[in-house]
């Protein structure tokens, strides 16, 4: 029998996830499909109610849902943690957050273990969470900067032991950057269509610096082609998408998913959506 498997988000027309695993399925010859829902904020409860009487074997959330999903379904431990579920198995009826798997698994395919590493991290909104517990999970040393600085103070406190905040002005950075072995960009400065937009003076940047970019539109922001520039080892934000990807699918199948066909898939997908 076909399983089915879908996201669901406001607006949701933009996913590249039903592209991903559709692809995956394909690959594997599996009898399963993954479809896009449109659920706007007052329909999530009955949306939620409704996939699973449906039959529906797993969903995936995405914004705005992440947070307010947990009223519905029983997070597990990390996800509980992070404060958002990104991942539903209506088999187990558990919520998962896999974007934290989207950080160590994008670092380690590019040989990197977050260990004991210094990382800068820009921003402190939804998706730095996840960033940021990764971060803090595998003992590293964690700075946040964020425009607003009470909202990446108010992360650090959360976080706790030696996790600091400061402003994401220059003279603030300066100091940080220069001591750090990753940098991780969080915020959406310079997504589509503001691809000239830099979240940090790009002289800052240093050669023996990881550059991460969550921003997956475009696939080489300018703050990865300064980066690269440098002589960074730069990480984009597909591969951030392509490994919270594959853990989902994991927990939904219980294999392996074919990574390299995800990838392709995702950026087959970024350039018929932005060429
Ligand atoms: P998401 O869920 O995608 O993380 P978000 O919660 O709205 O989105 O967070 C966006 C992040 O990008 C925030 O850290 C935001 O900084 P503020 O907390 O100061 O708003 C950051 N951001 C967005 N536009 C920015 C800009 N032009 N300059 C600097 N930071 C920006």
């Amino acid at each position: 029998m076909m399983r089915i498997f879908g996201v669901i988000g406001d607006p949701i027309g933009h996913s590249l996830s039903p592209r991903m695993h559709n692809a995956a399925y394909r690959a594997l010859e599996l009898e399963c499909t993954y479809l896009p829902f449109h659920v706007k904020s007052e329909d999530l409860s009955e949306a939620i109610r409704g996939a699973k009487a449906l039959g529906i074997q797993g969903l995936n959330v995405t914004v705005p849902h992440k947070e307010a999903v947990m009223a519905f379904i029983d997070p597990d431990p990390l996800a509980e943690r992070i404060g958002a579920v990104n991942t539903i198995d209506f088999i187990r009826e558990k919520g998962y957050n896999t974007d934290a798997f989207g950080v160590t698994g994008s670092l380690r395919s590019a040989g990197i273990d977050l260990g004991d590493k210094r990382v800068l991290m820009l921003g402190a909104g939804g998706a730095s969470r996840a960033v940021a517990f990764s971060c803090v999970e595998a003992g590293c040393k964690l700075v946040i900067s964020n425009r607003t600085k009470e909202k990446g103070e108010r992360l650090a406190d959360e976080l706790g032991g030696s996790v600091t905040a400061i402003g994401l002005e220059r003279e603030r950075i300066a100091p940080v950057i220069a001591e750090s072995d990753i940098l991780i960009n969080t915020t959406s400065v310079g997504m589509y269509p503001e691809v000239d937009k830099i979240p940090i003076d790009p002289d800052l940047l240093h050669e023996d610096l990881i550059v991460f970019d969550l921003v997956y539109n475009p696939q080489k922001t300018m703050l990865l082609g300064e980066a690269e520039r440098r002589g960074c080892l730069t990480i984009d934000g597909v591969k951030m998408l392509v490994y919270q990807g594959a853990e989902s699918f994991k927990i939904w199948l219980g294999i392996d998913p074919p990574l390299e066909v995800m990838e392709e898939a995702v950026r087959e997908g970024l350039k018929d959506m932005y060429g």
